[in-house]
């Protein structure tokens, strides 16, 4: 079948996936021409901008990787159509989120983003293109793009002058380290059914990563891998966090009992940090769609099982809310919060299902004041994520109920209580005989993900509670 080389990749959707995946491939294939395009003009205008710390994205060791390949071949537009007409090759990263109505709302993946570069494909792609599914989605949606693509090549005339291939490539990186993880994969995973396809893209990741790593599947299969990796993962997440609840019951330190359980080979010791449930744009999406494609197909029982790792997730956010309030008195009416992190995790900027947006939500609503801080995190991000920063009083004076803070130390001045909720590595040593004096007493500290030394906490006059220690 068609052998060829390819020499010109585009990628639809220049978001967390499309961005540093393009810019690896980029640096590892300089014959490759690589545009990444999206119908989001400032995101690429920031993708474009000069000065590198504006980039959309912030992941370790990705505007190293723009510096170098920019303008060389990493181009990023918003010319859809003559980047598709061009393409040998087309990724599509777009965004999949949980459909908000309609059937499936709250559960299904929506595909109306998948759909739309499909049939921006099917109109403007020339001659044999091959189309890869970057994005994460349900088992059987090749066949949809398939049934759009093929309903573009109906006619004997146009078969001639276009035609496809299609191909899913699930992308496992994690942000944060979404550089190192597209740099030494565990596995790249490729499914599809047309050999020829299948080996051109082989062909890219053999620059750099070894034929051993590189996985060939049916399509349906390499779909389905990824939805359960993600499951599995969170399933973990889940797992330690109900017993960080029992070790607070029972003296048990869940550090020591991760470490433990973890030392067997066959369950590993990653990803088994109890903390403030899992955020992030992916989890809580890929498995809602787990539960919808089960229940879908009569599997009622696996649907149930994989529902409790949300129920989970959930339930330890609302017994922290409830465990905040308890320790300040019942009350956080008029009292002041420091915020540590708001980002759903360490290294990022990304704030998608953050634990600490409904964590944040819920204090506001139990009357605090919240001061936030995160180094990644911009003032304008927090403020889309909690709706308003104001609160309406009676006589409809506003009053703004949470504000930014720029320096760390100043977040901790006046207040009466610190809730660490981002495991940043700045937050590891940090100067108590410093902040002590800056808070009211008695002042409490909210360690939800383990990283703060209790002694020397407690040694600075302020009370600690640390997840999955006595409390
Ligand atoms: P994102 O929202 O950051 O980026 C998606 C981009 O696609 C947006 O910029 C959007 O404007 C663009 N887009 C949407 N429709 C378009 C269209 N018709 N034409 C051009 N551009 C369009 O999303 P993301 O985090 O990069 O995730 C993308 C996919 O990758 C999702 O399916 C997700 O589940 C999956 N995934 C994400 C991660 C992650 O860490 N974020 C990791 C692995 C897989
Ligand atoms: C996750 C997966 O790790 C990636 O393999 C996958 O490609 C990606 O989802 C995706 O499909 O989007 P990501 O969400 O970026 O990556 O980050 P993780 O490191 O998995 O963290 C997710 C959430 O779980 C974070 O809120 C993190 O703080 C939390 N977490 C992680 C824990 O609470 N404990 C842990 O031990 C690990």
């Amino acid at each position: 079948m068609h052998s060829k080389e390819i020499k010109n990749i585009c990628c639809i959707g220049a978001g967390y996936v499309g961005g540093p995946t393009m810019a690896v491939i980029a640096n590892y294939c300089h014959q490759i021409q690589v545009n990444v395009v999206d119908i989001n003009a400032e995101r690429i205008a920031r993708w474009n901008e000069t000065d590198l710390s504006n980039l959309p994205i912030y992941e370790p060791g990705l505007k190293e990787i723009v510096s170098e390949r920019r303008g060389k071949n990493l181009h990023f537009s918003t010319d859809i159509p003559n980047n598709i007409k061009k393409a040998d090759m087309i990724f599509i990263s777009v965004n999949t989120p949980t459909k908000v109505k309609g059937i499936g709302a709250g559960q299904a993946s929506d595909l109306k983003y998948v759909e739309a570069s499909s049939r921006e494909i099917s109109k403007y792609a020339e001659g044999f293109t091959i189309v890869v599914e970057k994005s994460t989605l349900p088992v059987k949606t090749a066949q949809t793009i398939k049934d759009i693509l093929d309903a573009s090549t109906s006619s004997k005339i146009i078969k001639e002058k276009k035609s496809f291939a299609v191909l899913s490539n699930p992308e496992f990186l994690a942000e944060g380290s979404a550089i190192e993880d597209l740099n030494n994969p565990d596995r790249v995973l490729i499914g599809g059914d047309n050999k020829g396809a299948i080996d051109l893209l082989v062909d890219i990741y053999t620059k750099w990563v070894d034929k051993s790593k590189i996985l060939t599947t049916d399509l349906w299969s390499a779909e389905l891998s990824k939805l359960i990796a993600n499951a599995f993962l969170a399933q973990r997440i889940s797992s330690i966090n109900t017993i960080s609840a029992l070790c607070e019951s029972t003296g048990a330190h869940i550090k020591d009992v991760a470490l433990a359980v973890g030392m067997d080979r066959r369950i590993g010791k990653e990803f088994l940090n109890s903390g403030p449930g899992f955020g992030g744009s992916c989890f809580k999406k890929d498995i809602s769609n787990l539960v919808y494609i089960s229940n879908h197909y009569g599997l009622n029982e696996v649907a149930e099982y994989w529902q409790k790792v949300l129920t989970i997730n959930s339930w330890q956010q609302k017994r922290f809310i409830e465990l905040i309030v308890k320790k300040m008195f019942g009350t956080l009416t008029s009292k002041k919060i420091a915020i540590l992190g708001f980002a759903f995790k360490s290294n990022t900027n990304d704030t998608r299902e953050s634990p600490a947006i409904f964590i944040c939500k819920k204090l506001l609503e139990e009357g605090a004041f919240l001061k936030i801080y995160d180094p990644k995190v911009s003032a304008e991000q927090i403020d889309k994520d909690l709706g308003r920063n104001i609160e309406y009083k009676s006589n409809s004076e506003e009053k703004k109920n949470w504000t930014f803070s720029n320096s760390l130390y100043e977040t901790f001045k006046d207040t009466d209580a610190g809730i660490f909720i981002t495991e940043w590595g700045e937050f590891q040593n940090l100067n108590w005989s410093k902040i002590s004096p800056l808070m009211r007493k008695p002042a409490w500290i909210f360690d939800t993900r383990s990283i703060l030394e209790i002694e020397e906490v407690k040694e600075n006059g302020i009370n600690i509670w640390q997840v999955g220690c006595v409390a």
